[in-house]
């Protein structure tokens, strides 16, 4: 038994124009029925688990609340931060609120909600495997078998066999390009999920030996939480005075107790057109196409229109996306680089 902590308080910005701040990506939906943070619970269908908490920003409660709501679960806890804060203080009010409950060696399941996993089957294994290690007092991280020197993610280097899986005996968060290649090179590394599974004292207990601060101002804020509905509301002023740090920095590269389970069942964060592109279906010339788009002579592109006809000719390697109020051209190479282009769009106002 685990509670499903669902982190849904990101920005998603590689997938500008589809993902917009007011509209992240966990909220899109890639596939023809469910939405990715839909996907993230439905994905936990079958597995013995306690009522998932939600955790996001303020300003998307009512598109989270209608997400969840068309799920029909049967009880659920949105929990609303004032801004985001990333990952450590959104674990630490979940862990915070569930051992106020009296449930302090609780498993928290840590899910981001913008991710895919083809091969629930596997996933549900591997995670069932993961409780009996967290039980037992060890921070579970799922590896995936890297396949490049991405940049973007932790890298997480094994040691040891513990049964299934191995102790770790290093964790790297976002290695520059050169060190992500040795790393994938030495076949030690794994990269990190961003999938977590530990009990809520475990976790509180590290964060208040790595990063008392943070300990210190979740604390303050979930002290004088408030139940509306499904929504609990925390202290505005005290989670705003919290320092802003990921688990994978606070936590992940300076414990002990982690341990890494091979996770091998289709995952990918999405983290950009290529993926999207990679993940739907394609027509005969190697093109996905969403909505109301008419090519000729084009291969390779991503094509999506939400409102009006968009026409290619002669083209290949494309993004084109056009929305309500923007449209994206960009090469298939660059697709990593729309986030700085969505700084560029930010800082312009
Ligand atoms: N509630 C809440 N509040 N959620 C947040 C916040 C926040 O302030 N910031 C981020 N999230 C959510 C995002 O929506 C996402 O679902 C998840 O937490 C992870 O945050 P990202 O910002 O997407 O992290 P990342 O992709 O840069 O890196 C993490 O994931 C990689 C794998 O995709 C790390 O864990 C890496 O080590 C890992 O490899
Ligand atoms: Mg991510």
């Amino acid at each position: 038994m685990f509670t499903p902590v669902i982190l849904a308080g990101g920005t998603g910005s590689r997938l500008w124009p589809l993902s917009r701040s007011h509209f992240p990506k966990q909220f899109l939906q890639l596939d023809d029925k469910h939405t990715l943070l839909q996907q993230t619970i439905l994905r936990l269908g079958g597995l013995a688990h306690a009522k998932p908490m939600f955790i996001c920003h303020e300003e998307h409660r009512f598109v989270a609340a209608e997400q969840i709501r068309q799920l029909n679960l049967k009880q659920v806890d949105i929990l609303l931060e004032p801004a985001g804060r990333n990952t450590a203080p959104a674990i630490a009010l979940a862990a915070m609120r569930v051992a106020a409950q009296g449930n302090a060696n609780v498993l928290l399941l840590v899910q981001p909600a913008d991710h895919v996993i083809a091969d629930v089957k596997n996933f549900q294994q591997v995670i069932r495997q993961a409780c009996s290690y967290a039980e037992e007092g060890y921070l579970v991280t799922f590896g995936i078998v890297p396949t490049s020197a991405e940049t973007g993610y932790g890298y997480i280097r094994r040691a040891a066999a513990v049964a299934n899986a191995f102790s770790v005996c290093q964790f790297v968060e976002k290695p520059d390009f050169n060190t992500a290649k040795h790393y994938v090179q030495t076949g030690e590394y794994y990269w990190n999920s961003g999938i977590f599974m530990f009990r809520a004292d475990v976790y509180l207990d590290q964060l208040k030996q790595f990063r008392p601060d943070i300990y210190a101002c979740c604390q303050a804020a979930i002290a004088e939480q408030v139940t509306d509905l499904d929504f609990i509301r925390i202290n505005t002023e005290a989670f705003l005075a919290c320092p802003a740090e990921s688990v994978d920095y606070a936590i992940m590269e300076h414990t002990a107790k982690a341990v890494v389970l091979p996770l091998d069942a289709g995952w990918s964060d999405v983290g950009g057109y290529n993926t999207l592109w990679q993940y739907q279906s394609k027509d005969d010339h190697n093109n996905v196409i969403k909505g109301d788009v008419m090519t000729l002579d084009t291969r390779n592109c991503y094509l999506h229109s939400d409102d009006k006809l968009v026409s290619t000719l002669g083209v290949q390697d494309l993004i084109v996306v056009s929305t309500k109020d923007a449209v994206l051209v960009a090469h298939k190479d660059k697709a990593q680089q729309i986030k700085e282009l969505v700084k560029k769009l930010e800082q312009a106002g």
